[in-house]
C-alpha cells in the first residue's frame, strides 16, 4: 500500500493503520529525514515523493495495490496509473494541488477505483464506523509519537509552518 503525504496528519495516520492491519506499507514524503519517523510508524520502504509529482505516463508499470492520497495533482495521476489491477486509491487531499492531470485508462483496462474521502459532511453512521475501528485498529503509542500539543497562541506561527509542509503529524492545539 502506498502513502503519499506520509509525514503529514492523514499520512502519518495511514501509515500507522495499514502497517498494524498488516500491509506492506510504503511511504512517499518530501522530508528524508523524516525516514526513521516513517519506519517507527510501520513503513516497510520509504520514497522521495519526487518519484510521483512530476507529469508522468498515463498509464505505468504495477506497484501499489491500493493508496492513501494526501496529495493530489500529479501525485494522485501517477498514482492511479501505476496501481494493480483491482486497486483502490483514495483521495484524501491536495498539498500538492486540486488538480487531476489524468486518463480514464487505469480505471477502463485494470479496474482501478478512485474513491473520495471526506470528513466535513460524512454521515454520523459511517462516522460512528470509523470511530470504531480507529478504537480498535490506531495504536495509541504510535497516535502520540506522531502527535504535537500546542496553545492557540502557537496558531500564527505554526499555520505558515503546516502550509510549506514543515509540520510532521498531527498538532492538537489545546483551548
Ligand atoms: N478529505 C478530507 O476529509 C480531508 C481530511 C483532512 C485533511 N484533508 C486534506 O488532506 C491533505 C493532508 O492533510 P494533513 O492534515 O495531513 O496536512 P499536512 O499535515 O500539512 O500534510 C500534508 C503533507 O503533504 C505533503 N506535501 C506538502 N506540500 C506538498 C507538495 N507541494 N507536493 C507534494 N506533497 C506535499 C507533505 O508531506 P511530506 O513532507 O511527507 O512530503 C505534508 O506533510 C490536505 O490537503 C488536507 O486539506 C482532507
Amino acid at each position: 500500500m502506498l502513502v503519499t503525504g506520509a509525514a503529514g496528519g492523514v499520512g502519518s495516520v495511514a501509515v500507522s493503520l495499514l502497517s498494524g492491519l498488516g500491509y506492506e506499507v510504503t511511504a512517499s514524503t518530501g522530508r528524508r529525514s523524516e525516514d526513521g519517523y516513517l519506519r517507527d510508524l510501520g513503513a516497510s520502504e520509504v520514497i522521495d515523493r519526487v518519484e510521483l509529482s512530476e507529469p508522468g505516463r498515463p498509464f505505468g508499470e504495477e506497484r501499489w495495490a491500493g493508496a492513501v492520497d494526501a496529495v493530489g495533482s500529479h501525485t494522485l495521476a501517477n498514482v492511479i496509473a501505476t496501481t494493480r489491477y483491482g486497486g483502490t486509491v483514495a483521495a484524501c487531499g491536495l498539498a500538492q494541488g486540486p488538480d487531476l492531470p489524468a486518463t480514464v485508462l487505469p480505471f477502463i483496462l485494470r479496474g482501478v477505483t478512485l474513491a473520495g474521502v471526506d470528513s466535513v459532511h460524512c454521515p454520523l453512521p459511517r462516522r460512528v464506523a470509523a470511530w470504531d475501528r480507529l478504537a480498535s485498529d490506531l495504536d495509541l503509542d504510535a497516535l502520540d509519537s506522531m502527535t504535537t500539543r500546542a496553545d492557540l497562541g502557537d496558531v500564527l506561527d505554526l499555520a505558515p509552518r503546516q502550509l510549506a509542509g514543515e509540520v510532521r503529524g498531527r498538532t492538537v492545539i489545546g483551548i
